[in-house]
């Protein structure tokens, strides 16, 4: 057995704190993206992908990620197709509700190898929420590696990817990273904010989060992370900007701003060192992020698009090993 896998071992991939080392986790998904030294490790095996929540990214580079390391690819979207799931342990259910995730995550294992869930999260009930029910009842139900698409709390997948961007990208040892808020019509999860946080605390970057007053992310999430709300400011010798909308996390899911000045916009760029900007997508343009930045060789959104596939590939490769006998 090699040293990689004593130190790097993973069951499931919830949250980022299940990657033990990142460093080495972000390597990996490079040295794939060079080169697909993994075509046979998937063989025989089936990933089954679960979808509650509409997906473009996450969902083809996830599946391109799996077909790369020779897995089968399964795939559902349990919001239109499925049984409607009860998630209460010990619930009666003389409701609309006709099978148990108990049942349901059980069968499906005896189906995949590993089983990839997406469910967003209602923002109406923040304890709720927090508890993140449907990746947390799958992780205990399913007998098979559980893998997060993004839940009501975290976008692990879209996190790992944004490390291994910078990690390409940097051209000093340790960049300034901005996590910008900016305005969006509708309310939006923290979950992307959250993991892009969690990871970058976990990276050798000056990290700032600036949003307006309202919006400061969990407390448990941010720690000792620096929050300004002076968008400005944070913005000054910045080597990454990472613009994203979220809802509030004080006055749960809602919108509290669509204060335009908070828009990225060339000004805002011209603030920065010739800032690298950063956008998980789909982005709505010229209310998140301007035309002009989205399209100027600032941008590398399409670059981190492209990295969803080689950070996903590296997780499924862990896990697979992680099931593998040496
Ligand atoms: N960034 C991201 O998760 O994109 P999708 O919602 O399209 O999967």
């Amino acid at each position: 057995m090699s040293f990689r896998y004593i130190f790097n071992k993973m069951k499931n991939y919830i949250t980022i704190s299940d990657i033990k080392n990142l460093q080495q986790t972000i390597s990996e998904a490079l040295r794939l993206k060079k080169e697909n030294t993994a075509a046979g490790l998937g063989r025989g095996k089936t990933l089954g992908m679960l979808f509650f929540n509409p997906s473009l990214r996450t969902r083809l580079s996830t599946e391109k990620a799996a077909k790369l390391l020779g897995m089968e690819v399964m795939m559902m979207n349990v919001d239109k197709d499925g049984w409607t799931l009860e998630f209460e342990d010990g619930a009666v259910m003389n409701s609309n509700k006709a099978e148990h995730i108990k049942d349901a995550a059980a069968v499906l294992s005896q189906y995949c190898d590993i089983i990839a869930v997406r469910a967003f999260p209602g923002l109406e009930n923040r304890d709720k929420d927090e508890e993140d029910l449907v990746i947390n009842s799958f992780k205990k139900y399913a007998t098979v590696p559980v893998v997060n698409l993004e839940s009501a709390t975290g976008h692990p997948l879209q996190a790992l990817t944004d490390a291994l961007t910078i990690t390409e990208l940097q051209n000093v040892k340790r960049p300034k990273v901005v996590l910008t808020w900016a305005p969006h019509p509708r309310a939006l999860p923290q979950s992307v904010p959250n993991s892009f946080v969690e990871v970058m605390q976990r990276m050798e970057v000056d990290l700032v989060i600036t949003n307006p007053p309202g919006y400061d992310l969990n407390p448990a999430v941010r720690k000792n992370t620096e929050v300004t709300h002076n968008q400005d400011e944070a913005l000054k010798n910045a080597d990454f900007v990472y613009v994203k909308n979220w809802s509030s996390y004080e006055s749960y899911g809602t919108i509290l701003s669509e204060d335009k000045s908070w828009t990225f916009s060339e000004q805002k760029l011209k603030l920065t060192n010739n800032a690298k900007i950063m956008h998980c997508l789909p982005v709505r343009r010229n209310v998140v992020i301007d035309d002009a930045v989205l399209d100027s060789s600032n941008s590398v959104v399409i670059q981190q698009a492209k990295n969803r596939t080689f950070a996903a590939q590296a997780v499924l490769k862990m896990l697979l090993e992680e099931k593998r006998d040496f």
